[in-house]
């Protein structure tokens, strides 16, 4: 099976979040099974050297934006081919993948990504200049959507497509006058294609075009067919419900394992977790400044500060935390009033409240490993990824049960407490209330170390590793290769929509 996987972001060439992370640990959990995987990225600046690229082909000129080179190099610690897209003028720049240093948004971002999908298509077509032709090509989030777009406006033979949605409210809706610009025809311009309220959107044409749908937890996969979180796409994804599956995320434990992690002051292995966090609580409570008391629970963020994070609900419970004699450390970047916001109450609160702001990720291991308690309040939350590293670290999350968080957390309850089958705590409403009802019954908990030690024995023993996860792909790929498919699916895809 010879897949091709393309993203914005893949860790550790880049990250800004979890869909670096899935898409860095996804292809490793492929090649394990045996399958033959490549990825593509486009070769921001510093790319090429990590991975060691060089000029492998080209694709000649991208609809006059410039000439299209073709970088094969590998992934850092892998035997993983990984081809980068080199278009300087698109991609060398000082930044993130999508915004520059002050956080906006480039403003060639239609471009940017749609040379990506449009690379994508190309190196998974029969006359690829590398040689090699996927079986599948796995295109991940709006950036890479227009893929089977563009192999649809094409024709000819072209790899089934899986397209997975990391997240529906990230949708790369653009003016329409770019469709001639970047080389698609105007008859897929329709309520039927990828026409959204006027505008071209790159994640309905992966919604429409792809041959199969993916999103990352079960109960996110139902909620995206609701007006509530579909984000306008519930009619289409209702439609396609059948070719629609939620496939759970992994955690890599080959980067998140208390016993192996070099970031942590002191790593510890699962059986010795009591001793353990005590050691990096007490390195964490130094590194941040928070009073030195061992038996504060120290409540750790580590998000983007945002709406969808549910930001606004834990700054609503910061007076009852402080009140309580918990601490929080957090770690995030994001909407300028929540950074301003937390840091006024760190001000004003030295020895309880640490903020950081930025984006560390030696940092983020040292507060998995330190915290007592994971904070992760999101409105909607695809998969989230936080929640079950802090499981393998023995720090229990405290999460709002939506999506994959309502599928990775076993809400501490009185069956679950006397089963042993807890593994942390969610509420139901998002609400500053319900979250801090929540919180205020996890910290009542705390205060029972037998009670709670158990809780942890049983977090740190659930496994989330990508070989299950793995599996589901690559059951969905072998479904539609080449051939296998049946001919009436394919027709009904064409034409199936419904925005
Ligand atoms: P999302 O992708 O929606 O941001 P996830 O829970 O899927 O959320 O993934 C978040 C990932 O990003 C985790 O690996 C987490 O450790 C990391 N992360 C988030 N914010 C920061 C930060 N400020 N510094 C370091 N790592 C961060
Ligand atoms: C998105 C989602 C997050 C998910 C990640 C990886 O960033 O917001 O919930 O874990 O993608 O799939």
């Amino acid at each position: 099976m010879k897949v091709l996987l393309t993203a914005a972001e893949i860790y550790p060439l880049a990250k800004t979040g979890g869909l670096g992370d899935v898409v860095s640990a996804l292809p490793k959990a492929l090649h394990e099974a045996k399958a033959d995987v490549r990825l593509l990225m486009p070769a921001y600046r510093g790319a090429a050297a990590m991975a060691e690229a060089k000029p492998a082909a080209s694709l000649g000129d991208f609809h006059g934006f410039g000439e299209t080179v073709i970088l094969e190099g590998r992934m850092p610690a892998t035997d993983l081919k990984v081809w980068l897209i080199d278009s300087p003028g698109l991609y060398d720049r000082d930044g993130g993948p999508y915004a520059d240093a002050t956080g906006a948004d480039w403003v060639d971002n239609d471009v940017r990504f749609a040379l990506l999908a449009w690379a994508a298509a190309r190196l998974s077509q029969a006359e690829s200049p590398l040689g090699w032709t996927p079986d599948i090509l796995h295109v991940h989030d709006w950036q890479t959507a227009l893929a089977p777009a563009y192999l649809r406006a094409w024709g000819g033979p072209a790899p089934g497509v899986v397209f997975t949605i990391h997240n529906i409210a990230f949708q790369g809706n653009f003016p329409s006058d770019l469709v001639p610009r970047i080389g698609l025809p105007w008859s897929f311009f329709t309520m039927d294609g990828f026409e959204y309220w006027g505008q071209l959107s790159y994640l309905k044409a992966g919604l429409v075009y792809a041959d199969k749908l993916t999103t990352v937890s079960p109960t996110y996969a139902h909620e995206i067919q609701t007006p509530a979180l579909g984000f306008g796409m519930q009619g289409l994804l209702t439609h396609r419900a059948d070719d629609l599956s939620g496939i759970l995320n992994g955690a890599d434990y080959g980067v998140w394992d208390p016993a192996q992690d070099k970031h942590l002051a002191a790593p510890y292995p699962a059986t010795d977790f009591v001793r353990g966090k005590a050691a990096n609580k007490a390195a964490l409570q130094a590194q941040l400044g928070l009073t030195a008391n061992p038996d504060a629970p120290l409540l750790v963020v580590i998000s983007r500060l945002s709406d969808q994070k549910g930001m606004d609900l834990l700054l609503g419970v910061m007076p009852m935390l402080i009140e309580e004699g918990a601490q929080v450390a957090i770690l995030g970047t994001g909407d300028r009033w929540l950074e301003d916001a937390f840091q006024a109450v760190s001000v004003q609160h030295p020895q309880q409240v640490a903020v950081r702001i930025g984006y560390v990720e030696e940092l983020a291991h040292r507060l998995q490993a330190g915290g007592d308690m994971l904070l992760m309040p999101s409105r909607f939350e695809p998969c989230g990824l936080s929640q079950m590293y802090a499981q393998r670290y023995a720090t229990l999350p405290i999460v709002h049960s939506t999506g994959g968080l309502a599928d990775t957390v076993v809400n501490a309850s009185y069956d679950t407490l006397l089963t042993g089958a807890a593994t942390g705590f969610q509420f139901d409403q998002p609400t500053a209330s319900a979250f801090q009802w929540c919180i205020e019954r996890a910290i009542a908990l705390y205060r029972h170390p037998d009670q709670w030690r158990r809780i942890q024995a049983r977090a740190i023993q659930q496994d989330f590793g990508w070989h299950r996860s793995a599996a589901s792909y690559l059951d969905l790929y072998r479904a539609l290769r080449p051939g296998s498919a049946p001919a009436k699916a394919k027709g009904k895809r064409a034409t199936a929509v419904e925005a």
